[in-house]
């Protein structure tokens, strides 16, 4: 069902209506009076006749036609039966405004449920409970206590905390900023943050959708859905608070370094959206969203009267990874024509303390023009003469001339710079109060662009033997054992395409000597039961034994010291394998996130996995870009590509090996976290060695 009658309703009840200035039922009556909406209002409250002017009714039967849109403000304990109105009536669209239910226990949680459970039956949606209302400025709607109707603008705004969106309706009436439409969800009983976005996506009046959510209610769903909005319009989120997935005791090194925040930010990157980390970000990249068309390239170009800023508004383009627009030497010509001898030509374009607003017009004419740039950024510093008001008018007129390239501004001051400022707000220039936040909304808008343009995302499957997986997951889940050992794992990553070294079991030191001398020294002794994960921390791994006696003493050393420190597990013997000492340790993994599904992880191997924490996570299933890009987003990264004279690695193996790995864990559910750790990867043309592994599983559904 459409949600537009929360927005655009032709009638509006209010249930619960107040006489009281200060309640919060009198409050939102005369905010929607007063805000100028059009459509028809009924207060309702059974000791009035009328309140505010307005003819009062006892309950919504006598209104004598179904409202469109209903808020309910009456006590917690009353809501249930305002709902069984509802539903008698034949309303559709109901917004809670009552607090007292999920949020404040069990016996709130009930209430909730039965209000769900009238909603259901009759087909009616809800806004809420716990919430601030609903606001639509298109139709002059203010069903809300946030505070006035702000002005009316492109942000379509969703809300998890009404007290937030409060603060934000204040903060943005005070920087002049406007939207089209915006919700407080609160407990989303029913319509929640997804549903929103839906409608805004389709809001002809919406260009950007903002928000601010501390849990996202279908994970899957949100990764789906929000990069099919995220094609039409981009979407700037404030996100906090966890899943508590990270919470959750990790027996893997994925899982331990893989907390909710590291889910969020691949849902986020696959989705496209744009992540903000505080309230004056979100503004300031929504403004640039709502105002300015999507720089083509990252090339740009700064517009001076101070040298300082200029330098700085550099430093900050560089270290967002974006690029100093190189201006052609016909640009160069013409604005050494028009400026005096000591400007500066190159960018940034230095017009000088003394320039007029004349000056800076003529710059950016010719800049704009420049096809080596693709977004331009004006500052600007109050000098004894500079002409704050015309500058300001010289950037909106340039604006208006649509070159299709995106202007920014930097009016760097207070009160010298205020009446600028205002004309730039009026003109639909984003200002910005330091180059560095200037830049970091030019870069949200290149990375949207260029996410906007990315191929189409192709995943590659690999021929493999699903059989033999299949057939060791579900022994392992038949017997309860939920911690796969490191033979049968290493049988699992094989029929996926994975080397690992060569080995046998030994049960006697004889034995575990004569595997040692087929093999080759040096070999790995590792102690081999379903007990101990961890191997090393109680002393079950030796590594580069050289001879016979080497691994006998080794073996008999291990079968002694084991049993002592895990008394309780069950040792089936010792694994003697080769030992692998080309090439590079890295760590690929997954940990399955509870909300958001099978996430990847790549990092720096070993030991040093957990002390350096340089891994990267995307959300399975990986493109053969994706992996790649997994590889880039490490500080490693570097390292691996070859230092200092060190040869490389080959980064397609890795990139192939995780894609592999993020084949397996979608077509295998049921395996919860898992670690190739170390992979051992050589030069360009080797084969990568998985030299350990494990792998945890769970029915799937069964989740602890
Ligand atoms: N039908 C119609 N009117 C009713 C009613 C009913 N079933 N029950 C009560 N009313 C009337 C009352 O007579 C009263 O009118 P009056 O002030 O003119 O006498 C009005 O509705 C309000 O009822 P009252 O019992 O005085 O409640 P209240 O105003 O103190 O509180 C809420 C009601 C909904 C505001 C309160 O329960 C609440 O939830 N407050 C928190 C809201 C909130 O913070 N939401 C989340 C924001 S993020």
């Amino acid at each position: 069902m459409s949600l537009e009658s929360f927005f655009n309703p032709a009638s509006v009840a209010i249930v619960g209506a107040s006489r009281h200035p200060g309640k919060v039922g009198h409050e939102i009556l005369v905010n929607i009076t007063g805000g100028g909406y059009a459509g028809k209002v009924y207060p309702i409250n059974p000791s009035m006749d009328s309140i505010e002017g307005l003819k009062c009714y006892p309950d919504i039967a006598s209104i004598g036609q179904v409202p469109e849109l209903v808020l309910i403000i009456v006590p917690a304990d009353s809501v249930a039966d305002v709902m069984h109105q509802c539903a008698n009536l034949g309303v559709k669209s109901v917004v809670i405004i009552t607090a007292g239910f999920k949020e404040v226990g069990e016996a709130g949680g009930k209430l909730e449920q039965e209000i769900v459970r009238i909603a259901h039956g009759a087909g009616i949606r809800i806004v809420g409970p716990n919430c601030l209302g609903v606001i639509d400025t298109g139709h002059k709607l203010n069903a809300s206590f946030a505070g006035d109707l702000p002005r009316a603008g492109a942000i379509g705004y969703v809300s998890q905390s009404g007290a937030l969106l409060a603060a934000i309706l204040d903060m943005a009436n005070a920087g002049g900023i406007g939207f089209s439409t915006l919700v407080s969800i609160g407990n989303k009983a029913d319509v929640d943050e997804l549903d929103i976005m839906q409608y805004l996506a389709e809001c002809k009046e919406t260009k950007v959708i903002a928000g601010y959510l501390e849990s996202i209610s279908d994970g899957n769903q949100f990764v789906r859905e929000a990069e099919i909005i995220s094609h039409k319009k981009p979407i700037l989120l404030m996100k906090s608070g966890g899943t508590g997935a990270g919470a959750r005791a990790a027996s893997s090194h994925t899982g331990s370094l893989a907390g909710s925040e590291a889910a969020y930010e691949c849902v986020f990157e696959r989705a496209g959206i744009v992540r903000c980390d505080s309230i004056k970000t979100q503004f300031d990249f929504a403004q640039a969203f709502a105002t300015q068309p999507l720089p083509k390239g990252d090339k740009v170009v700064v517009i001076t009267n101070a040298g300082g800023p200029g330098i700085m508004a550099a430093d900050a383009i560089e270290g967002n990874g974006l690029t100093f627009a190189k201006l052609s030497d016909e640009t160069i010509r013409q604005l050494a024509a028009v400026l005096p001898a000591a400007a500066n030509v190159n960018n940034p374009v230095d017009v000088l303390g003394d320039a007029l607003a004349e000056r800076y017009q003529k710059a950016l004419d010719i800049v704009a023009a420049d096809d080596s740039v693709s977004a331009v950024l004006v500052l600007l510093t109050p000098q004894a003469m500079t002409e704050v008001v015309a500058t300001a008018e010289v950037v909106v007129k340039q604006s208006q001339k649509k070159l299709g390239k995106p202007l920014f501004a930097c009016f760097l001051g207070a009160e010298k710079v205020r009446p600028g400022v205002e004309i730039l707000q009026q003109g639909q220039i984003p200002q910005y109060d330091s180059p560095e936040s200037a830049v970091a909304a030019i870069k949200a808008m290149c990375d949207y662009h260029r996410w906007r343009h990315r191929p189409k995302r192709v995943v590659k499957l690999y021929p493999v033997n699903r059989r033999k997986v299949e057939n060791i997951v579900e022994r392992h889940l038949r017997l309860g054992m939920r911690e796969i050992g490191e033979v049968e794992s290493k049988e699992i990553i094989e029929a996926y395409g994975f080397v690992t070294p060569k080995g046998s079991i030994a049960t006697t030191a004889e034995q575990a000597a004569n595997i040692a001398r087929q093999l080759g020294f040096p070999v790995v002794l590792k102690i081999w039961s379903p007990d101990i994960i961890h191997k090393s921390d109680v002393g079950g791994v030796r590594v580069g034994l050289k001879s016979a006696q080497e691994v006998m003493d080794a073996f008999d050393l291990m079968m002694f010291r084991v049993p002592r420190k895990m008394p309780e597990a069950d040792i089936l013997g010792v694994l003697v394998q080769e030992m692998c000492t080309e090439g590079k340790e890295v760590i690929l993994g997954m940990h399955r996130d509870p909300h958001f599904g099978p996430m990847m992880m790549f990092g720096m191997g070993g030991i040093m996995v957990e002390v350096l924490k340089d891994v990267s996570f995307y959300l399975a299933p990986l493109t053969a870009d994706e992996a790649k890009q997994m590889l880039v987003n490490t500080r490693t990264y570097k390292m691996l590509t070859g230092v200092r004279g060190q040869a490389g690695v080959d980064i397609d193996a890795i990139a192939e090996a995780l894609q592999r790995l993020s084949q397996l864990v979608t077509e295998f559910p049921q395996i919860q976290e898992m670690d190739i750790n170390p992979f051992m990867v050589g030069p360009e043309g080797t084969t990568p060695i998985a030299v350990d592994a494990r792998i945890s599983v769970e029915k799937v559904g069964q989740k602890k």
